[in-house]
């Protein structure tokens, strides 16, 4: 750390006088441990490395480098995948961008770079940004276009980074999906051509891919060995990353927002800002990267990543559409006995001419059901706190059920392919055009007013059930349709923006239908992800353990859930439901009165359990210790304190075993030296099936040797937990 802070110093004198330097051959972008350096040949700007910090960068500007520029464009020459495309004032469609300038400074923990490049001839600028993050060694870049031609600019493509890599081989890790089977991890050989990860969704953009990857060179990725790249794009809708592989020995990723009929005319002097692509580079395997992302993203890029997060009982697998005021005080009853902390009402709640009974009718009209709920919210809430819980509601502004008073009276505010053609249905619903700013005003004013009448709610589940379809707009002119991919996406974040602007203390949970709007875009506005609409946690096993390569457990909400699941019918023991939950931000979807007195017993342990121990998991390092995909049986994962003085170990047991078979399981991240204690959370039998509860052992011991766990049966469970003792 001291040395940290010795040559942040350092680079702040050096980068201050180098600071506004009109012209350099080297433009080092570095963290604690990691550099990314260009090179300026003759106008070019090039990448010369992107990997370990280079601790000396003497001789560096004689390098040659085999990288293509740093935003390749097309027109330059080059017949690659290009960065930009773009179609100027006069008709041509050449672009050959060099270096002007660039700028960098150190501030805190943040070294931030910009590097201007111009078209060789027209008024065309491209500025490439980049924020580098010291201690997480996370960087993410972004790019700036602007231009002074006499005409509009047509923007073909416009990717977030251009970015090479050198090995002998690589291997691409991506995370695939649909809706309750989310974040399925696949890993493959590029060879040579492109691989595309993306989406054209438009909206609910992450339900079938999610725009993030691990890249491993050399080598399949592993958890604690070999150099990866990982990353994520932070936006909400579609989007490419193409992975370029030429002679094996080159692979260039150029990733952004998905071009795909998204062309935008780009007035003089307006700017286009793609959003952020967030890099992290390991040469220890691809946890090192996972640690990376999540403290980068619990202090950059989550709301309010610092603070403990509250249990929740979601109404929805408890009640669906089915309820009245009395059955929902009835769960708050259960779910205050229980200890949870906040009772979310979900779908259901609002529609008077059309009651939203079902999914077929009322969503838009945003006042409360006086049939189910006859007075009010408020006094929902009243009961609430009476009980020692907070409130906090369901909505899905941005869509609207044909069969509502909304539809009826802004018909010109939904999305619409014209033309008389049919409206395409999904889940019975169309989707609002928020690239229009009277739709974002309204989509605003949903949930501003819900918090104005109710200033006691605290958390907010934001919904959004279906994808764009439909494409066209009624507010865009003929030229600009193709916007609307672009302009919904942003018309969103600028909605998201102002609530968080204006009510910083509510809790913001993303969810579509499922997780399907899974991205640092959405997380940078809200607290949380709902990670899938399968609560089954043998599902949960895959669908958390790919979410947690990329987004944090903080963030990443995981609820018990009676069994059989409702998703899959698979029965599970409550234990093993709970000890998954534990895995993340632990809540519940049921009703109360669904479970046993001696289920509620146990859960209200558990409960209390977590809260003893939340900060562990919700601020602590991952480590995970044994994946689910091995053909083991067996799945283990481990949180561990910054200061590794403290560790929950959570091991899950999901294949019948051989009666001697044991698992043994090394755990990772503590200290070598240190002697730690050893207790068993959330049991239930009397004898643990972990022989060395209660015992001290060193962390040499635990990480080298590691304990056997007596898991045989499927869904056992185990969940330590270590302190230090010395
Ligand atoms: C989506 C969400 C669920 C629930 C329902 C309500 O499917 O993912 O959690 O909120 O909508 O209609």
């Amino acid at each position: 750390m001291l040395q940290l802070k010795i040559r942040i110093l350092l680079s702040l004198c050096f980068l201050i006088a180098a600071s506004y330097a009109v012209r350099s051959q080297v433009i080092h972008i570095e963290t604690g441990n990691t550099s990314l350096v260009y090179g300026v040949y003759g106008n070019k700007v090039k990448q010369v490395h992107y990997g370990s910090r280079l601790t000396s960068t003497a001789g560096i500007d004689g390098l040659s480098t085999a990288f293509d520029e740093v935003y390749p464009s097309f027109g330059n020459g080059s017949s690659n995948e290009v960065a930009l495309i773009a179609t100027h004032d006069d008709g041509t469609m050449a672009t050959d961008l060099v270096y002007q300038s660039h700028k960098q400074q150190l501030e805190g923990n943040i070294q931030t770079t910009t590097i201007q490049l111009k078209d060789e001839k027209k008024p065309f600028f491209v500025e490439l940004n980049f924020k580098a993050y010291q201690a997480e060694n996370v960087i993410e870049q972004w790019v700036t276009i602007r231009h002074t031609e006499k005409k509009p600019v047509r923007l073909e493509q416009f990717a977030s980074t251009a970015i090479g890599f050198k090995a002998e081989s690589y291997y691409l890790t991506h995370f695939y999906g649909s809706w309750a089977k989310e974040m399925q991890l696949a890993e493959e050989k590029l060879n040579n051509g492109i691989k595309l990860i993306e989406t054209k969704r438009g909206v609910r953009a992450t339900e079938y891919e999610n725009p993030s990857f691990v890249l491993s060179l050399n080598q399949k990725a592993s958890d604690y060995c070999g150099e990866v790249v990982m990353g994520a794009l932070a936006w909400s809708g579609n989007f490419r990353l193409a992975f370029q592989v030429e002679d094996k020995e080159n692979c260039q990723l150029i990733a952004g927002i998905n071009p795909f009929a998204s062309d935008y005319l780009l007035a003089p002097k307006e700017e286009f800002t793609t959003p952020r692509m967030v890099l992290t580079y390991s040469n220890t395997g691809k946890n090192q990267g996972s640690i990376n992302l999540h403290r980068w993203a619990r202090t950059y890029n989550l709301q309010d990543g610092n603070q403990v997060r509250p249990i929740v009982l979601n109404s929805w697998e408890g009640t669906y559409f089915k309820f009245d005021a009395a059955k929902l005080k009835s769960m708050m009853d259960g779910a205050a006995e229980m200890g949870v902390e906040i009772f979310v009402l979900d779908d259901g709640w609002f529609g008077n001419k059309y009651p939203r009974n079902s999914d077929k009718a009322g969503l838009g009209d945003w006042q409360v059901n006086q049939q189910k709920l006859p007075n009010g919210i408020g006094d929902l809430i009243d009961h609430a706190e009476s009980k020692g819980l907070k409130f906090g509601i369901w909505v899905e502004p941005e869509m609207v059920n044909p069969k509502s008073e909304l539809a009826e009276k802004h018909p010109e505010w939904i999305i619409q392919r014209k033309n008389d053609r049919e409206p395409l249905l999904e889940r019975s619903q169309l989707l609002l055009d928020l690239s229009n700013p009277k739709v974002q005003d309204f989509v605003f004013g949903v949930v501003d007013n819900i918090l104005t009448d109710n200033p006691r709610i605290v958390y907010v589940k934001w919904d959004a059930n279906r994808h764009i379809q439909n494409f066209g707009s009624t507010f865009l002119g003929d030229d600009k349709q193709s916007h609307l991919w672009i302009d919904y996406t942003k018309g969103l974040e600028s909605v998201l923006a102002r609530l968080n602007k204006k009510y910083p203390d509510i809790i913001f949970q993303a969810c579509a239908s499922g997780g399907g709007r899974l991205d640092y875009g959405a997380l940078k506005y809200t607290h949380e992800f709902w990670a899938s609409d399968d609560t089954d946690p043998f599902e949960r096993l895959f669908i958390q353990w790919g979410s947690n390569h990329i987004y944090p457990a903080i963030a990443t909400a995981a609820h018990i859930t009676k069994s059989p699941n409702h998703q899959t019918g698979r029965d599970t023991p409550l234990k093993f439901r709970c000890d998954m939950a534990m895995g993340g931000r632990l809540g519940l979807e049921l009703s109360p009165a669904d479970l046993s007195p001696e289920d509620i017993s146990y859960v209200k342990q558990v409960l209390e359990t977590y809260k003893a121990n939340r900060e562990i998991i919700q601020f602590g390092d991952l480590y995970r210790l044994n994946s689910p995909y091995d053909s083991d049986g067996y799945a283990a994962i481990s949180y561990v304190t910054a200061q590794k003085d403290k560790a929950i170990i959570m091991a899950y047991c999901h294949d019948f075993h051989r009666r001697d078979e044991r698992s043994v399981i090394r755990f990772q991240g503590l200290e070598e030296n240190a002697v730690y204690k050893i207790t068993e959370l959330n049991s239930k039998a009397k004898r643990s099936k972990v022989n060395e509860t209660g015992k001290e052992i060193s962390g040499s011991i635990l990480m080298n040797r590691g304990l056997m766990f007596d898991m045989k049966k499927p869904y056992e469970s185990v969940v330590l937990k270590l302190e230090k003792v010395r």
